[in-house]
């Protein structure tokens, strides 16, 4: 970690955890995000791209990124994140969490470690998983609600990838008092989902999400090690695909209010610019309300 002197004194510079994704860091920078009311500001940076440090002890060009924990508002952003099987979810989360700092809770996660770890409702969850169908609510929503109960999701925020979908799922959550600022759709037509799920692969090392065609690996040493999910065959995702189309409308109608559809057929770049963009028009619309409260 190292101060930077081209920043203000409260910013800090550290390396990434992962790579820098290709978005504009500087437009965040010069958004209000960066109000002076930030407190606790940190950066992350990497020598991609961006912004010339002048600082004598770091003489390298730096692409800052800001994570919400720099411009954090008071009030934690709170996200949920659905679309259709291969839509594209998981890879956006990747790139919002690595900016906005939010706690990433993926059901379908939660599910595989359940799985992976032997237990019951492992056991019970890849029955349903198996045959493309919703795993029943008994299982999903404590797993969720535990989640973001924890600290962490309380004090970052959260984002909620694959939760709810079904209007019984969104309901329960509600009653424990969850509730979302803003509900991102992906749209993408049926035709690419298919091709997107059987050349979809995953790293186990860092749980990087590839495409064999989209998204290759970097390097042999990655191609080597990477795996497939036991869902990503063309039969499964047809059945996943119908019990999401069956599914959709009643969850949209309740979040009708705070959904942004997003055309997620759109490189993973420019899908991330749009959600990006709304993100930082709610952050915005938080910290000015938050302002307005205060004076
Ligand atoms: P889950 O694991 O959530 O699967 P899913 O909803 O089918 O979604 P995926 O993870 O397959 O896709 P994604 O949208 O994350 O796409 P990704 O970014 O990886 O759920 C699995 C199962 O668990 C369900 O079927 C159900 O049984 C159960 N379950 C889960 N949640 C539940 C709940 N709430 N209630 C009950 N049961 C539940 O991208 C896919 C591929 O496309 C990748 O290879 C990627 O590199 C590529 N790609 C991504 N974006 C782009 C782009 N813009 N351009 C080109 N390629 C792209």
């Amino acid at each position: 970690m190292a101060s930077c002197p081209c920043l203000n004194s409260s910013m800090v510079l550290s390396k990434p955890k992962q790579p820098a994704a290709s978005f504009s860091s500087l437009d965040f920078l010069n958004s209000q995000h960066l109000s002076s009311s930030s407190s606790s500001l940190s950066f992350t940076a990497s020598p991609i791209s961006g912004v010339r440090c002048r600082s004598r002890k770091i003489n390298r060009r730096y692409s800052v990124q800001v994570m919400a924990s720099i411009d954090k508002p008071r009030k934690p952003l709170k996200i949920m994140i659905s679309g259709a099987p291969a839509s594209g979810k998981g890879t956006q989360c990747e790139l919002i969490t690595s900016k906005y700092n939010l706690v990433h809770v993926a059901a379908g996660d939660l599910l595989r470690a359940e799985i992976a770890a032997g237990s019951e409702n492992g056991k019970q969850a890849k029955e349903y998983m198996e045959k493309g169908q919703l795993v029943p609510d008994e299982i999903v929503v404590m797993m969720v609600k535990n989640r973001l109960s924890q600290a962490d999701a309380a004090e970052k925020g959260w984002l909620l990838d694959g939760y709810p979908r079904s209007s019984s799922q969104a309901t329960a959550l509600q009653a424990f008092g969850f509730k979302p600022d803003l509900f991102i759709l992906l749209e993408v037509p049926q035709e690419i989902l298919v091709d997107r799920v059987v050349g979809r692969r995953l790293d186990p090392v860092t749980s990087r999400i590839y495409h064999l065609t989209y998204s290759p690996p970097e390097t042999e040493e990655i191609a080597a090690r990477l795996t497939q999910r036991f869902d990503d065959t063309e039969e499964k995702v047809k059945l996943r695909l119908q019990t999401h189309n069956q599914n959709v409308e009643s969850v949209l109608s309740l979040f009708e209010d705070i959904t942004v559809k997003v055309d997620g057929s759109l490189s993973k770049e420019d899908v991330f610019a749009k959600i990006d963009s709304a993100l930082s028009n709610l952050m915005e619309q938080k910290n000015t309300t938050l302002g307005a409260a205060a004076t």
